[in-house]
């Protein structure tokens, strides 16, 4: 058997713990997950709703067309249709775009500790990944990323990805840093800027802007959004991509016809239009937030402030440890040993109890995990 060496040397994308493995292993009942930055409210209830009056005709094909979707999000993002595309998740778009633009030994451009999809996609389409490394505050450094791109016309870049904010970090660029980051790449043919802005409805920073606002400036400009977060329909896969119209036309001819399944476009569709719901969750983010800085303020552990639904902080100990002691007490969080953080780990904003508990459990393991 040979297996090309770029398909051999990818590292595997590591999801969170799953709740019931954890249960299995650890001889747990009780178990909170608090690793994948999923919505703790659970799905939108309008959408739970759709898809049981969905279910019903699930023995024909979902419309292909994403139809009624595209329109929802038309009116809501106030894009056209055309320059509207729908993926099984932003995973489905961000692997299919590593496709579309780049050539076996092209480049994709991104940040150190950037989400590490990136990585995976360039390395199943065959593409080489370049990162630059971040400005103090684990924060995406825009301008050296330009610089980069200008500097190494060597290495063939065709695609750069900014997570904005960026996960796993939760640091974001400003609308100062956007601007200039645009002005210098922006209207570009050779290259193809993508903003993932996946946490996007979780921002409470300012002087945040979305690249949304630059849609009609620029013609090389990209941006992701998801279901999976503030919608509450991870398990659903569900991702938005708004583009220029040839991207667009060129993605729906790359795309599997039917790569989004009916209960997920009934259900996405929905949730889009429950208002209430995404200020919930915002509002349950946000507290949640508050409540861990405070307490990581008391345990005397650095994080990072956080625009996403998830807190990346320091545990100053081995965090490999650390979350096996967490496990031990039935809290799941990310360990970030894959993006280079030995010490790091991030937490997921869970309901109050879940917080609660993931704190508790978090103190008792300190006094059992020697610092560093
Ligand atoms: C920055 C970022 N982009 C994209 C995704 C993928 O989302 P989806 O569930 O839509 O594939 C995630 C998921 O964690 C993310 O953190």
């Amino acid at each position: 058997m040979k297996i090309s060496p770029e398909i051999l040397n990818l590292v595997p994308y590591r999801p969170g713990k799953p709740i019931s493995e954890t249960q299995r292993e650890y001889g747990l009942t009780k178990v909170y997950k608090l690793a994948s930055n999923e919505n703790p409210l659970g799905p939108s209830p309008k959408a739970i709703a759709a898809v049981r009056a969905a279910l019903d005709h699930q023995h024909l094909y979902p419309d292909p067309s994403h139809y009624e979707l595209l329109n929802t999000i038309s009116k809501k993002w106030g894009f056209s249709t055309k320059q509207l595309a729908i993926g099984n998740g932003s995973d489905e778009v961000i692997d299919l775009l590593t496709r579309i633009f780049c050539e076996p030994k092209q480049g994709v451009l991104t940040s150190e500790a950037a989400f590490n999809a990136y990585e995976v996609s360039s390395g199943a389409n065959r593409a080489t990944l370049h990162k630059v490394p971040m400005a103090p505050g684990f924060r995406f450094d825009l301008d050296a990323i330009a610089n980069y791109f200008l500097s190494h016309p060597e290495t063939d870049i065709r695609l750069v990805f900014v997570s904005n904010p960026n996960n796993p970090t939760g640091s974001y660029a400003n609308k100062k840093e956007v601007e200039s980051f645009l002005e210098k790449l922006g209207n570009r043919d050779d290259v193809m800027i993508v903003f993932d802005e996946a946490y996007n409805e979780f921002v409470r920073a300012k002087d945040y802007v979305s690249a949304q606002t630059y849609m009609g400036k620029y013609k090389n400009l990209i941006v992701l959004r998801t279901f999976s977060k503030i919608y509450g329909l991870a398990g659903f896969r569900v991702g938005a991509m708004i583009g220029p119209e040839e991207v667009i036309e060129v993605y729906n001819r790359v795309r599997k016809p039917f790569n989004v399944n009916d209960l997920a476009q009934v259900a996405a569709n929905a949730a889009l239009q429950d208002d209430d719901f995404i200020e919930r969750s915002q509002q349950i983010c946000w507290k949640g937030l508050d409540y861990f800085y405070k307490k990581l303020e008391e345990l005397g552990l650095p994080y990072i402030p956080s625009q996403g639904n998830f807190v990346m902080f320091d545990t100053l100990r081995d965090a490999v440890k650390v979350n096996e002691a967490l496990l031990r007490r039935g809290i799941i969080m990310r360990p970030l040993l894959n993006y280079g953080f030995k010490t790091h780990l991030r937490l997921s904003v869970g309901l109050e109890h879940e917080n609660t508990a993931a704190i508790e459990a978090l103190e008792a393991v300190l006094k059992e995990v020697p610092s560093l």
